[in-house]
């Protein structure tokens, strides 16, 4: 079919006829698809609210022409995918009420979908970030619940399904992902049987005890059901997805699959739930982490920070599940104790700016840097500085060096999908050296268990686990940082999104056959 013809077909139309070749889930490679050609179709498209760039003022560090990389883990995840494949993908540039056509940016295919004003209130700050974010993450946060917001969010969900209808090639292979995108699933196999659905949910899913408030908990278990593979971080994570469709829809779980069922009573396709740790693009980090100059930058952040003999460092968007406040408390704590002291130690707090106009956030902001403020008034010295806060994002570039001048590298998440930062500082640590430490409610801790896992609540564990990497032994280290290096260099983001769509193919090619 034709993109023309695709263009008059919504999500809500009658269902496309089914490939006879059936689905492809690999991503063509021999070809080039341009967006902006007209009657562009694609045999391979990622889905998510973001897309990997956002809408940015020139003052503003990393920005250039108007763009700079969109922030969070799912963009570091995908974008080195995307570069390398012949497909489009699907998402929000950030800007409420601008409208923009198709284009390419840094070798991808991006389809813009457009968000209102009043979208941004009530479908992303909303339903997404204050209702499923801290509802997912462990109701660190309480969750709020608004009949408004879900219709918006359903209505927006049909937006980007209808941009995938529009421009998915017949058989395609779409990637849906993360949580602010769970009704599409189901959107598109009833637009459009013949594609592969995939899902990933790139944050934690809860319990069933906890999804169990959600109002909607029925509809968003059966947008997720629509895909033929569902992938989550942490095993944990599926099964908590198929206990909830089990009680909330009845769905009858065998080996994690799940025989999902149209209207007729019969069963439309098998649905899956499994585990699919991400990770990062290792080659990226390694090359950038033995520059010259980045090496260089290193020793400078070091020098401008007096040569202290502890660098510690923690890196998070500015939210509430990062564990920002569990940290500065414990850092304050050591120094009232007088176990670190500014001259030996300083501790670089970079907190990039996130979902500011949410009240939650606006709060964290507040407390975080009230906190900062009091630490820095009480211990600051005219030559040292206790927390050096850094409310920016930054490019890449800057972010190795700052893992490379780091000694200890703070990573204590109250609860967290993955924590793709852990992963890039074990992976810039080329010399086997620095040490890391880690909440054991990241799901960076199934994989990195070398790193001094520690529980964040308990603050004179996260203490004694401070000053455990502060004082470590260079062999010691050195034996952790090896084995965690070990693990990611063979585990890098290639292999994740090679190993999901895999498993999506497999499935398809059983079923047909
Ligand atoms: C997490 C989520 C992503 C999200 C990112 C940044 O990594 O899993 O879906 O894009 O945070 O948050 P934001 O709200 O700025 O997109």
């Amino acid at each position: 079919m034709q993109a023309t013809e695709r263009a008059e077909q919504s999500a809500e139309q009658e269902p496309a006829q089914t490939a006879d070749g059936g689905p492809h889930a690999e991503p063509a490679a021999d070809k080039h698809t341009d967006a902006s050609e007209p009657g562009a179709t694609f045999d391979f498209m990622v889905v998510s609210n973001r897309m990997p760039v956002d809408r940015c003022s020139p003052d503003e560090p990393g920005c250039e022409d108007g763009w700079r990389r969109s922030p969070g883990g799912l963009v570091t995840a995908l974008a080195p995918m995307m570069t390398k494949t012949d497909g489009a993908w699907v998402g929000w540039h950030g800007a409420p009420d601008e409208h923009l056509e198709p284009f390419s940016h840094g070798g991808i295919d991006l389809i813009p979908v457009q968000l209102s004003t009043r979208d941004v209130e009530l479908y992303y700050e909303g339903f997404s970030n204050a209702t499923l974010w801290p509802l997912y993450h462990d109701v660190i946060a309480p969750p709020e619940f608004h009949r408004a917001w879900w219709d918006t969010y359903r209505k927006v969900n049909k937006r980007f399904a209808d941009a995938v209808v529009r421009y998915a090639a017949q058989g395609a292979t779409v990637w849906v992902q993360d949580y602010q995108l769970q009704l599409v699933p189901k959107m598109l196999r009833e637009a459009r049987p013949d594609l592969t659905i995939g899902f990933f949910n790139h944050i934690p899913f809860p319990p069933p005890e906890i999804f169990a408030q959600l109002p909607w908990r029925r509809a968003i278990i059966d947008g997720l059901l629509g895909a033929d593979l569902v992938g989550f971080q942490r095993s944990s994570d599926a099964g908590n997805f198929m206990r909830s469709a089990r009680r909330f829809l009845g769905a009858s779980v065998k080996q994690q699959q799940v025989h999902v069922k149209g209207a007729d009573g019969e069963t439309t396709h098998i649905a899956r739930a499994q585990a699919f740790p991400i990770s990062i693009d290792v080659k990226q980090i390694s090359e950038l982490a033995q520059r010259p100059e980045i090496i260089e930058r290193a020793k400078q952040i070091r020098r401008d920070l007096g040569n202290p003999k502890t660098i510690l460092l923690g890196v998070d968007r500015l939210d509430y599940t990062k564990g920002i406040r569990h940290r500065l408390k414990a850092y304050e704590e050591l120094l009232e104790d007088g176990k670190v002291t500014v001259e030996d130690a300083s501790l670089i707090q970079v907190a990039s700016p996130s979902r500011e106009r949410v009240e939650q956030y606006r709060l964290l902001r507040e407390e975080v840097e009230g906190t900062v403020g009091h630490i820095n008034g009480t211990f600051d010295t005219m030559q040292n500085t206790a927390v050096r806060y850094l409310h920016h994002s930054y490019p890449i570039e800057e972010m190795v060096a700052l893992y490379l001048a780091a000694d200890v590298m703070l990573v204590t998440a109250l609860r967290d999908g993955m924590n793709l930062v852990a992963k890039e500082y074990v992976t810039a640590r080329t010399n086997n050296d620095g040490a890391l430490v880690l909440s054991e409610f990241a799901g960076a801790a199934d994989q990195l268990k070398q790193a001094l896992l520690m529980n964040p609540h308990d603050i004179d564990g996260l203490k004694d686990t401070i000053m455990r990497a502060v004082n470590m032994q260079p062999a010691e280290a050195a034996r952790r940082m090896r084995a965690m290096r070990k693990q990611i260099l063979t585990n890098d983001v290639d292999l994740w999104s090679a190993d999901f769509l895999s498993a999506l193919k497999e499935k398809v090619v059983r079923d047909d056959s």
